[in-house]
């Protein structure tokens, strides 16, 4: 860990952990945001605040589907608390059935009475590869009807993964039919009608297979660009035109981007017009360690610099694209993301990366929404990776037992950018400088993003600082503010989570802010999330 480089406070501003607010003390500030009210960048999709659900450990099994017998409080069969605690943060979409499930899995499995339906087996079966392990089985309990119920109830958009590694391009046709063809007017709406939902689901974003350079088929970007074109030359259409999004790249894989997009076109760039969104997927991990809570202050500071690695992954993909897509058709889609430890320690061996995030995953989740907030014009869905039980989870829930992660109260704060107006914003601030073996490296030294509805303005700021808080003068341009209020996410102690014995160990804090004007200063608690509202005249 090196010294950090800054100026020393002039006077003092200190008055409590949850921050100061004065319009006197601009000169103490040591940092500065500015919000540029008139320019702004674009709506910011409800989508980018979107989930992902996955047949992998205790995802489906326990962590959403907990069946209707059971002793655990559901809604046919779907655990309750993890719908209301859904329905507050208003989740824009959510995808399923994977992932890398999504490449073995016949939807047909998982539709008509429960006790006929096959059990299988499941592509995931440990951590550490699929060697010499008991295998995992799967009953499709879960399945069609469910997923789209479950969407149903906590008001999530669904987003379906078809299989394009090992079902053709006419089963994909068939799902869809299934789920979105006219009341009485197919073999396959009446099934789905039998299966008790008589209505179409009108599911309008379907994925055209996962990972095609990995699990979906090992393909070069040429042989999964033919595939694409494939499954999209023709799929009905009904009351919902699908939104076809292709299996993108890995992190900086930018070979795979090219390739597809020049393959694509090759014969025409109309090809372009059935291709809705370039899905990227971005993990970040800690390297080698056995344990999600051990983590030194550097490798703090290494796993946020990984997971910032987003802004420049989207903007990279993003100029490729446009070599190829002038007009700018397609759009950004971060399917998958998410800090990826190993499980804790006292989690069951069969839930697969479960672990409850701490501070650290938590700074995560708002430095990569801030992102996409910020990349509103071209970043349209994103889902995290996973909802419950599994990698950047929001909840852990096992039987009876349930809780929300401190990455929930981040997606909690966040929602308030949802179909707001993003602005842009200017961050400085004195970097913070940590070492990677004899390398030093930099992070910036706050960062985040600004939005305005109707007269209502929300900045949210990540201080990645370990100990030191942030004095930062804020200025509006364009605008003068009434009155807000700040909601906070901080510890003193780094590796904080909540567990199961201590389910509130990491929860934000509200507080109420007296100020006007334009120009106000602000103290961001070290390792901290902070959301500030304001009512701007
Ligand atoms: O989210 C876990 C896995 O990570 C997904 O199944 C796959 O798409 C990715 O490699």
């Amino acid at each position: 860990m090196q010294p950090i480089g800054r100026r020393m406070f002039v006077g003092s501003v200190v008055a409590g952990s949850l921050g100061f607010f004065a319009t006197r003390s601009i000169r103490a500030s040591d940092a500065r945001i500015e919000i540029l009210i008139n320019e702004p960048i674009n709506t910011i999709s409800r989508e980018i605040y979107g989930h992902f659900i996955e047949h992998l450990g205790g995802v489906i099994y326990d962590g959403v589907w907990v069946g209707e017998k059971s002793k655990v409080p559901n809604i046919g069969g779907i655990r309750r608390d993890l719908i209301e605690y859904m329905r507050k943060i208003k989740p824009g979409v959510l995808r399923w059935p994977g992932g890398c499930f999504a490449d073995s899995y016949d939807w047909r499995d998982g539709i008509g009475p429960r006790q006929n339906r096959p059990q299988r087996t499941n592509f995931w079966i440990n951590e550490n590869g699929n060697q010499n392990s008991p295998l995992a089985y799967d009953n499709n309990n879960f399945g069609t009807n469910e997923f789209l119920r479950f969407c149903k109830l906590i008001g999530a958009q669904p987003y379906i993964a078809a299989n394009v590694r090992s079902l053709t391009a006419k089963d994909f046709y068939q799902w869809v039919e299934y789920c979105n063809s006219p009341i009485g007017m197919t073999t396959l709406s009446k099934m789905r009608e039998a299966g008790g939902d008589r209505e179409p689901f009108n599911v309008h974003y379907w994925g055209v297979g996962n990972e095609g350079w990995g699990c979906g088929g090992d393909m070069t970007p040429d042989e999964y660009a033919d595939e694409f074109k494939k499954f999209a030359a023709w799929v009905p259409s009904y009351s919902t035109r699908p939104a076809l999004i292709a299996a993108g790249p890995s992190s900086g894989d930018t070979r795979w981007t090219r390739g597809f997009f020049s393959r694509l076109t090759e014969r025409s760039e109309g090809e372009l017009g059935r291709l809705y969104g370039w899905a990227l997927h971005h993990y970040s991990g800690s390297t080698g360690k056995r344990d999600p809570f051990e983590f030194t202050q550097d490798e703090w500071y290494e796993l946020l610099g990984r997971a910032d690695r987003m802004d420049t992954l989207i903007t990279t993909h993003w100029s490729i694209m446009g070599e190829i897509d002038k007009t700018r058709r397609v759009k950004l889609i971060v399917d998958e993301w998410g800090a990826w430890h190993h499980r804790e320690p006292d989690m069951p061996e069969k839930y697969l990366w479960a672990y409850s995030g701490t501070l650290r995953d938590a700074l995560v989740s708002a430095l990569t929404l801030d992102t996409f907030n910020r990349h509103a014009d071209k970043v349209v869905v994103a889902n995290v990776a996973q909802l419950v039980n599994t990698i950047h989870s929001l909840f852990i829930a096992r039987e009876d037992k349930f809780l929300a992660t401190a990455n929930y109260y981040v997606f909690d704060m966040y929602s308030a950018h949802q179909g707001a107006q993003s602005v842009r914003t200017v961050f400085s601030a004195p970097t913070v400088d940590y070492k990677i073996g004899d390398k030093t490296n930099s992070l910036w030294g706050l960062a985040g993003s600004a939005s305005l509805k109707d007269k209502q303005l929300v900045l949210t700021v990540v201080n990645p600082h370990h100990d030191q808080p942030r004095n930062t003068e804020i200025a509006i341009r364009g605008a003068a503010i009434k009155s807000g209020q700040s909601r906070t996410l901080t510890s003193t102690d780094l590796h904080a989570h909540n567990g199961f014995e201590h389910s509130r160990a990491l929860e934000p804090k509200d507080a109420t802010l007296t100020t006007s004007g334009s120009v106000i200063v602000y103290q961001f608690p070290a390792a901290s999330i902070t959301r500030l509202m304001f009512d701007v005249g």
